[in-house]
Protein backbone atom coordinates (compact mmCIF):
# COMPACT_ATOMS: atom_id res chain seq x y z
CA UNK A 1 0.00 0.00 0.00
CA UNK A 2 1.50 3.23 -1.20
CA UNK A 3 2.44 5.25 2.04
CA UNK A 4 3.31 8.63 1.92
CA UNK A 5 5.84 11.03 4.31
CA UNK A 6 6.92 14.61 3.91
CA UNK A 7 8.51 17.60 5.71
CA UNK A 8 6.88 20.69 6.24
CA UNK A 9 8.32 23.83 6.80
CA UNK A 10 8.55 27.51 4.98
CA UNK A 11 11.56 26.96 3.03
CA UNK A 12 12.63 23.24 2.40
CA UNK A 13 14.12 22.85 -1.12
CA UNK A 14 17.87 23.00 1.00
CA UNK A 15 16.80 20.04 3.67
CA UNK A 16 18.71 16.40 4.04
CA UNK A 17 15.95 14.55 4.96
CA UNK A 18 14.09 13.98 1.36
CA UNK A 19 17.64 12.17 -0.01
CA UNK A 20 17.72 9.99 3.19
CA UNK A 21 14.35 8.85 3.30
CA UNK A 22 14.70 8.22 -0.22
CA UNK A 23 17.96 6.15 0.12
CA UNK A 24 16.48 4.27 3.44
CA UNK A 25 12.89 3.44 1.33
CA UNK A 26 15.11 2.11 -1.47
CA UNK A 27 17.74 0.31 0.94
CA UNK A 28 15.04 -1.44 2.31
CA UNK A 29 12.95 -2.36 -0.77
CA UNK A 30 9.87 -0.04 0.72
CA UNK A 31 9.23 0.95 -3.32
CA UNK A 32 5.42 2.07 -2.41
CA UNK A 33 7.16 4.58 0.05
CA UNK A 34 7.35 8.44 -1.05
CA UNK A 35 9.07 11.27 1.02
CA UNK A 36 8.01 14.95 -0.27
CA UNK A 37 9.31 18.39 0.26
CA UNK A 38 5.98 20.70 1.02
CA UNK A 39 7.06 24.05 1.38
CA UNK A 40 4.07 25.93 3.09
CA UNK A 41 4.32 29.93 2.92
CA UNK A 42 1.69 30.11 6.19
CA UNK A 43 0.86 26.78 8.97
CA UNK A 44 -2.23 27.20 7.59
CA UNK A 45 -1.80 25.54 4.56
CA UNK A 46 -1.14 22.39 6.76
CA UNK A 47 -5.05 21.93 6.28
CA UNK A 48 -4.85 21.63 2.50
CA UNK A 49 -1.65 19.69 2.00
CA UNK A 50 -3.45 17.07 4.18
CA UNK A 51 -6.71 17.08 2.38
CA UNK A 52 -4.80 17.16 -0.58
CA UNK A 53 -3.01 14.03 0.49
CA UNK A 54 -5.08 11.99 2.00
CA UNK A 55 -2.46 9.34 2.02
CA UNK A 56 0.31 11.23 4.27
CA UNK A 57 1.35 8.95 7.05
CA UNK A 58 3.66 11.47 8.74
CA UNK A 59 5.68 14.66 8.64
CA UNK A 60 8.74 16.01 9.62
CA UNK A 61 8.43 20.08 10.89
CA UNK A 62 11.07 22.44 9.95
CA UNK A 63 11.89 26.03 10.48
CA UNK A 64 9.77 28.41 11.61
CA UNK A 65 6.70 25.74 12.25
CA UNK A 66 7.70 23.61 15.05
CA UNK A 67 6.04 25.81 17.37
CA UNK A 68 3.08 27.36 15.06
CA UNK A 69 1.98 23.36 14.10
CA UNK A 70 0.56 22.89 17.94
CA UNK A 71 -2.76 23.89 17.03
CA UNK A 72 -3.29 21.50 14.57
CA UNK A 73 -2.74 18.79 16.35
CA UNK A 74 -5.20 16.49 18.44
CA UNK A 75 -2.49 14.58 20.18
CA UNK A 76 0.84 15.62 21.58
CA UNK A 77 3.33 13.31 23.36
CA UNK A 78 4.23 14.22 26.88
CA UNK A 79 7.58 14.97 26.04
CA UNK A 80 6.87 17.02 23.24
CA UNK A 81 4.32 18.91 25.11
CA UNK A 82 6.85 19.98 27.91
CA UNK A 83 9.26 20.84 25.37
CA UNK A 84 6.61 23.44 23.70
CA UNK A 85 7.71 21.99 20.05
CA UNK A 86 7.42 19.10 17.87
CA UNK A 87 9.38 18.16 14.51
CA UNK A 88 7.86 14.80 14.32
CA UNK A 89 3.46 14.33 13.35
CA UNK A 90 2.31 10.73 12.98
CA UNK A 91 -1.12 10.79 10.85
CA UNK A 92 -3.72 7.93 11.63
CA UNK A 93 -6.99 8.08 10.56
CA UNK A 94 -7.13 12.06 10.08
CA UNK A 95 -5.65 12.41 13.81
CA UNK A 96 -2.33 14.31 14.05
CA UNK A 97 -0.12 13.46 16.97
CA UNK A 98 3.29 15.42 17.86
CA UNK A 99 6.15 14.28 19.31
CA UNK A 100 9.94 15.84 19.45
CA UNK A 101 12.74 13.88 18.46
CA UNK A 102 14.94 16.74 18.32
CA UNK A 103 15.39 16.71 21.90
CA UNK A 104 16.47 13.43 22.45
CA UNK A 105 18.76 13.04 19.07
CA UNK A 106 20.31 16.22 20.65
CA UNK A 107 20.74 14.40 23.81
CA UNK A 108 22.40 10.81 22.20
CA UNK A 109 24.58 13.01 19.74
CA UNK A 110 26.14 15.50 22.82
CA UNK A 111 26.70 12.66 25.22
CA UNK A 112 29.44 11.39 22.52
CA UNK A 113 31.06 13.88 22.03
CA UNK A 114 31.03 16.76 24.92
CA UNK A 115 33.30 15.55 28.41
CA UNK A 116 30.23 16.73 30.87
CA UNK A 117 31.69 18.23 33.68
CA UNK A 118 30.23 19.14 37.70
CA UNK A 119 29.49 22.75 36.62
CA UNK A 120 29.60 22.62 32.28
CA UNK A 121 27.44 25.65 31.61
CA UNK A 122 26.46 26.06 27.75
CA UNK A 123 25.45 29.77 26.02
CA UNK A 124 22.45 28.97 23.64
CA UNK A 125 22.10 31.05 20.69
CA UNK A 126 18.30 31.20 19.95
CA UNK A 127 14.76 30.43 21.44
CA UNK A 128 13.07 28.83 19.01
CA UNK A 129 11.65 25.23 18.13
CA UNK A 130 15.16 23.79 18.46
CA UNK A 131 16.46 25.59 20.85
CA UNK A 132 13.95 24.41 23.89
CA UNK A 133 14.93 20.82 22.28
CA UNK A 134 18.11 21.74 23.21
CA UNK A 135 17.03 22.73 26.54
CA UNK A 136 15.48 19.64 27.56
CA UNK A 137 18.27 17.74 27.01
CA UNK A 138 20.85 19.94 28.56
CA UNK A 139 18.77 19.69 31.79
CA UNK A 140 18.23 15.91 31.44
CA UNK A 141 22.48 15.80 31.30
CA UNK A 142 22.29 18.45 34.40
CA UNK A 143 24.45 21.33 31.85
CA UNK A 144 23.46 25.00 33.53
CA UNK A 145 22.32 26.47 30.15
CA UNK A 146 21.79 30.44 29.28
CA UNK A 147 19.80 31.90 25.96
CA UNK A 148 21.37 34.12 23.86
CA UNK A 149 18.51 36.15 22.05
CA UNK A 150 17.85 39.70 19.74
CA UNK A 151 15.09 39.86 21.71
CA UNK A 152 15.46 41.20 25.98
CA UNK A 153 12.52 39.27 26.74
CA UNK A 154 13.37 35.95 25.47
CA UNK A 155 16.48 35.46 26.39
CA UNK A 156 19.00 35.94 29.42
CA UNK A 157 21.18 38.30 27.32
CA UNK A 158 21.19 39.72 23.66
CA UNK A 159 23.75 39.98 21.55
CA UNK A 160 24.14 43.88 22.58
CA UNK A 161 24.20 43.44 25.68
CA UNK A 162 27.45 40.33 25.01
CA UNK A 163 28.96 43.65 23.10
CA UNK A 164 28.78 45.25 26.14
CA UNK A 165 30.17 42.21 28.18
CA UNK A 166 31.44 38.84 26.72
CA UNK A 167 32.06 37.29 30.13
CA UNK A 168 28.62 34.70 29.70
CA UNK A 169 30.08 33.56 26.26
CA UNK A 170 34.20 33.96 27.41
CA UNK A 171 32.79 31.26 30.12
CA UNK A 172 30.90 29.02 28.49
CA UNK A 173 32.37 25.57 28.47
CA UNK A 174 29.46 24.84 25.73
CA UNK A 175 28.41 27.21 22.76
CA UNK A 176 25.11 25.86 20.66
CA UNK A 177 23.98 27.71 17.56
CA UNK A 178 19.79 27.21 17.91
CA UNK A 179 19.71 29.96 15.27
CA UNK A 180 19.50 29.79 10.80
CA UNK A 181 22.22 32.09 10.47
CA UNK A 182 24.60 30.79 8.38
CA UNK A 183 22.18 27.92 6.93
CA UNK A 184 22.40 27.54 2.65
CA UNK A 185 22.25 28.98 0.70
CA UNK A 186 23.22 32.16 3.33
CA UNK A 187 26.17 30.98 3.79
CA UNK A 188 28.06 34.03 4.64
CA UNK A 189 26.54 35.31 7.58
CA UNK A 190 26.73 33.96 11.16
CA UNK A 191 26.03 34.75 14.64
CA UNK A 192 26.98 38.26 15.61
CA UNK A 193 29.18 37.61 18.43
CA UNK A 194 32.57 38.06 19.33
CA UNK A 195 34.40 35.25 18.45
CA UNK A 196 37.72 36.00 19.73
CA UNK A 197 36.58 35.26 23.66
CA UNK A 198 36.52 31.42 21.91
CA UNK A 199 39.67 28.85 22.92
CA UNK A 200 40.89 26.04 22.65
CA UNK A 201 38.38 24.65 25.58
CA UNK A 202 35.46 25.65 23.63
CA UNK A 203 32.89 22.91 22.53
CA UNK A 204 30.82 25.02 19.55
CA UNK A 205 28.00 23.08 18.25
CA UNK A 206 25.72 24.37 15.17
CA UNK A 207 22.47 22.57 14.77
CA UNK A 208 22.80 23.55 10.87
CA UNK A 209 24.35 20.61 8.78
CA UNK A 210 23.95 22.68 5.56
CA UNK A 211 26.77 23.91 5.00
CA UNK A 212 28.45 21.05 6.68
CA UNK A 213 31.32 23.38 7.99
CA UNK A 214 29.25 27.14 8.62
CA UNK A 215 30.90 30.53 9.20
CA UNK A 216 30.21 30.07 12.77
CA UNK A 217 32.04 26.75 12.66
CA UNK A 218 34.58 28.23 10.77
CA UNK A 219 35.14 31.18 12.85
CA UNK A 220 35.70 28.84 16.05
CA UNK A 221 38.12 25.97 14.32
CA UNK A 222 40.23 29.07 13.31
CA UNK A 223 40.80 29.80 17.50
CA UNK A 224 41.02 26.01 18.11
CA UNK A 225 37.78 25.43 20.02
CA UNK A 226 35.95 21.58 19.33
CA UNK A 227 33.15 21.87 16.20
CA UNK A 228 30.50 19.82 15.67
CA UNK A 229 27.79 20.35 12.70
CA UNK A 230 24.12 18.89 12.97
CA UNK A 231 24.31 16.09 10.43
CA UNK A 232 24.79 13.20 13.17
CA UNK A 233 21.84 14.83 15.44
CA UNK A 234 20.07 14.71 11.85
CA UNK A 235 20.07 11.36 11.04
CA UNK A 236 19.04 10.51 14.69
CA UNK A 237 16.51 12.62 14.92
CA UNK A 238 15.15 10.89 11.40
CA UNK A 239 15.70 7.69 12.46
CA UNK A 240 13.53 8.26 15.77
CA UNK A 241 10.99 9.62 13.33
CA UNK A 242 11.09 6.54 11.66
CA UNK A 243 10.42 4.34 14.95
CA UNK A 244 7.38 6.14 15.50
CA UNK A 245 6.06 6.38 11.97
CA UNK A 246 6.05 2.08 12.42
CA UNK A 247 4.82 1.90 15.80
N1 LIG B 1 20.44 19.11 12.88
C1 LIG B 1 19.18 18.94 13.13
O1 LIG B 1 18.68 17.83 13.26
C2 LIG B 1 18.33 20.14 13.36
C3 LIG B 1 17.15 20.02 14.11
C4 LIG B 1 16.40 21.15 14.32
C5 LIG B 1 16.80 22.40 13.80
N2 LIG B 1 17.93 22.48 13.07
C6 LIG B 1 18.35 23.79 12.53
O2 LIG B 1 18.25 24.76 13.57
C7 LIG B 1 17.89 26.03 13.02
C8 LIG B 1 16.71 26.65 13.76
O3 LIG B 1 15.54 25.87 13.57
P1 LIG B 1 14.22 26.12 14.46
O4 LIG B 1 13.22 25.15 13.99
O5 LIG B 1 14.55 26.19 15.91
O6 LIG B 1 13.79 27.59 13.98
P2 LIG B 1 12.87 28.64 14.76
O7 LIG B 1 11.87 27.95 15.61
O8 LIG B 1 12.40 29.61 13.74
O9 LIG B 1 13.90 29.36 15.75
C9 LIG B 1 15.08 29.94 15.35
C10 LIG B 1 15.48 30.98 16.40
O10 LIG B 1 16.66 31.58 15.94
C11 LIG B 1 16.65 32.96 16.21
N3 LIG B 1 16.76 33.71 14.95
C12 LIG B 1 15.95 33.63 13.87
N4 LIG B 1 16.34 34.49 12.91
C13 LIG B 1 17.43 35.14 13.42
C14 LIG B 1 18.27 36.17 12.92
N5 LIG B 1 18.08 36.71 11.71
N6 LIG B 1 19.28 36.60 13.72
C15 LIG B 1 19.48 36.08 14.95
N7 LIG B 1 18.70 35.09 15.47
C16 LIG B 1 17.70 34.64 14.71
C17 LIG B 1 15.33 33.29 16.88
O11 LIG B 1 15.54 33.45 18.29
P3 LIG B 1 15.43 34.92 18.95
O12 LIG B 1 14.19 35.52 18.37
O13 LIG B 1 15.34 34.66 20.39
O14 LIG B 1 16.67 35.68 18.54
C18 LIG B 1 14.46 32.09 16.56
O15 LIG B 1 13.54 31.81 17.55
C19 LIG B 1 17.66 25.79 11.53
O16 LIG B 1 18.82 26.14 10.83
C20 LIG B 1 17.41 24.29 11.44
O17 LIG B 1 17.77 23.76 10.20
C21 LIG B 1 18.70 21.39 12.83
Amino acid sequence: MEKKFGLIGATVSHSFSKSYFDEKFFREGLRDYHYDLYSLPTIDDLKKLLEENPELAGLNVTIPYKEQVLKFLSNIDADARKIGAVNVIKIQEGKLTGYNTDSDAFFDSLKKWFPVKENSKALILGTGGSSKAVQQALKKMSISFELVSREKERGTHTYKSLEKDGTPLADADLLINTSPLGMSPNNNTCPPINYDLLTPNHYVYDLIYNPARTLFLQKAEMRNAHIKNGLEMLHIQAEKAWAIWNN
